[in-house]
């Protein structure tokens, strides 16, 4: 049987394969052409695209907001670039259920009515949606949906709403077992409607950044999420319209964000929140490049501002077709970090024809230049022969043909440069060999080859040749120091090392990217790549401390 490669294993878990599927001699020979196919059965196969009132307004919400909104995104060309969905978020039911049970709206501030908000933008091309919570209130104090999820699901669909956010508030004890009871319970009585509504859950953003002392809780609720819904919130709000800072939220969720890649696929795309598209406390160029990163990302692009106000300039960046694009690719893949030092982020990713993002954030005070090998974007330099490469800045749409080894990018402070590349040289697509950062999601420190070319060690990121890491097709890999040197082990419980690369038939050179995070290995059975003591890396059984055994990877390819 042909042993399956990281990056295989990756793709064919993005597509929701099964893993008796994996083994099937006719899927190894899986296409591109097949992704787009599959993907489409997904409830949800694409990020969703629109508007909710929260961050703009908090509870300061009535019908007119969602009217209003509505009616300028169907003439100011937002409906036709993609934004289709209008969300309701807390503070729109009354405080009591009615005698029936089910939930009722506050007619002071919808006057007409759900069911008439429902048809009213569904008339104009709209999908509807609502908000709620797992718990016994919602957030912001409102009867909540624990023990009433069979008929608020019901009075959901009968005012014409097709996509449900749960929040998280007073979920009693607070469990990630408890949380799992619910938002599967949900799952249930979702799969059972003749129409599911798409399942937005809040759950992982209850047990985001070491709010229970470690990383432990968060990773056990991303791994369960995508089993019961479509996208995930999953770490803090994003900053209000009064907060008084917003760059740091944006960069805060944006971070998270960056620990999660593996688990996204067609059909499950991980949430950072709302795009504050007319945050006061935001520049343009900071509300650009929030807009730049969601879009690498193929995360949902649900704008939070309000819409009727939004200048030319703003709205012509929300409505970027090039962008938009890549957010809506096929693959769903969600750009991974290649390299970071503090100063610049470098993220890549495949897109369903083949080409590759690269995609650069300038996190300094100050307008500065970086220069970005082709190869750190997925194209290993071949020293023989002249690549020539297709390069479009997907800000201007501008197109340009390099026979040069990189990009020089000049990008200002707190903005985001991205691109397009495509090779014209040795069949496009098979070319790629994904390439950046290996990292431990719980210290961010990067897997560095020592400078003995032998050693490895875990270390601050700082963006060198030792820390970017290509991951072959037969699922070996090797940093761009040492091209040669590849990363095995020897044993369980031994150290991790690098030594010449030989594909040996003990494949102990070979690795396996499990969507947990784990990073097996394929020669001693059972071990997976772990942070050990004092920066070191060792080879030890798998199922130890997830802090010490989940790590983000180059996302994946169709090389392989
Ligand atoms: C609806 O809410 C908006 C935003 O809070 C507010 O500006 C507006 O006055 C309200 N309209 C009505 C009719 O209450
Ligand atoms: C309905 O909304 C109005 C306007 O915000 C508010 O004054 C009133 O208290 C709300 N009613 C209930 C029962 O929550
Ligand atoms: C470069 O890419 C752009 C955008 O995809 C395309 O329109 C153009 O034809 C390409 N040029 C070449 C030389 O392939
Ligand atoms: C880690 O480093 C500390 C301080 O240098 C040292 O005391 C300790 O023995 C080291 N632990 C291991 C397992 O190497």
């Amino acid at each position: 049987m042909k042993i399956l490669s990281a990056l295989q294993l990756q793709l064919y878990s993005r597509l929701g394969l099964s893993n008796e599927m994996k083994t099937s001699q006719g899927l190894l020979a899986l296409t591109a052409a097949a992704a787009p196919s599959l993907a489409a059965e997904a409830l949800l196969a694409k990020p969703p695209m629109g508007f909710n009132n929260w961050a703009r307004f908090t509870c300061n919400l009535n019908q007119t907001v969602f009217t209003e909104t509505a009616d300028a995104m169907a003439s100011n060309g937002l409906l036709a670039a993609g934004y289709d969905r209008i969300n309701i978020d807390d503070c729109w039911p009354l405080h009591k259920r009615a005698a029936d049970g089910s939930l009722q709206w506050n007619a002071t501030l919808f006057p007409d009515g759900m069911p008439w908000l429902g048809s009213y933008l569904k008339e104009r091309g709209f999908h509807f949606g609502i908000y709620s919570d797992a718990g016994t209130f919602t957030c912001g104090g409102y009867p909540g949906s624990l023990g009433f999820e069979e008929i608020d699901a019901a009075t959901f669909e009968s005012w014409g709403v097709d996509y449900l956010k749960l929040d998280g508030c007073y979920v009693s004890p607070f469990t990630t077992k408890r949380y799992k009871e619910i938002y599967s319970h949900w799952h249930d009585v979702l799969s059972k409607m003749s129409k599911p509504l798409i399942f937005s859950e809040s759950a992982p953003a209850y047990f985001s950044g070491n709010k229970q002392g470690n990383n432990k809780d968060w990773y056990d609720v991303m791994n369960w999420v995508p089993e019961y819904g479509e996208l995930a919130r999953h770490s803090d709000d994003i900053p209000n319209f009064g907060d008084s800072t917003a760059w740091g939220g944006v960069t805060t969720n944006y971070d998270f964000h960056t620990l999660l890649a593996r688990l996204q696929k067609p059909g499950f795309f991980n949430d950072p929140d709302f795009l504050i598209a007319d945050h006061p406390k935001l520049t343009l160029t900071e509300r650009k490049a929030q807009f730049a990163l969601w879009c690498s990302f193929s995360a949902p692009l649900i704008i939070s501002a309000w819409i009727p106000a939004l200048d030319k300039e703003m709205l012509d960046v929300l409505k970027n077709e090039h962008l938009i694009a890549i957010n809506q690719d096929p693959l769903a893949l969600q750009a991974t970090l290649v390299s970071q030092d503090g100063k610049w982020d470098v993220l890549s990713k495949s897109l369903s024809n083949g080409d590759r993002v690269l995609t650069i954030l300038n996190r300094q005070a100050q307008d500065d230049k970086l220069f970005v090998p082709f190869e750190r974007a997925g194209y290993p330099a071949d020293p023989a022969g002249t690549q020539e490469f297709n390069v479009t800045d997907l800000w201007t749409g501008k197109s340009d043909t390099s026979t040069a080894k990189g990009l020089t990018v000049n990008v200002p402070s707190h903005g985001v440069q991205v691109y397009r590349i495509s090779a014209l040289y040795g069949g496009g697509r098979d070319v790629v060999v994904p390439t950046g950062m290996v990292f431990n999601t719980a210290s961010r420190k990067c897997l560095t080859a020592g400078t003995d070319g032998s050693t490895v060690s875990l270390d601050t990121c700082t963006a060198s040749d030792s820390q970017v890491w290509r991951v072959n097709g037969d699922g070996s890999m090797h940093s761009l120091a040492f091209p040669n040197n590849c990363l095995g082990s020897a044993s369980n419980g031994g150290v991790a090392s690098l030594k010449t690369c030989d594909n040996t038939p003990a494949r102990e050179q070979q690795w396996q990217y499990q969507t947990t995070g784990h990073i097996m290995n394929s020669g001693v059975s059972g071990t997976c790549l772990t942070a050990g003591d004092n920066g070191s890396v060792v080879i030890v059984a798998c199922g130890g401390d997830p802090n010490k055994q989940v790590f983000e990877m180059p996302s994946g390819s169709l090389s392989g």
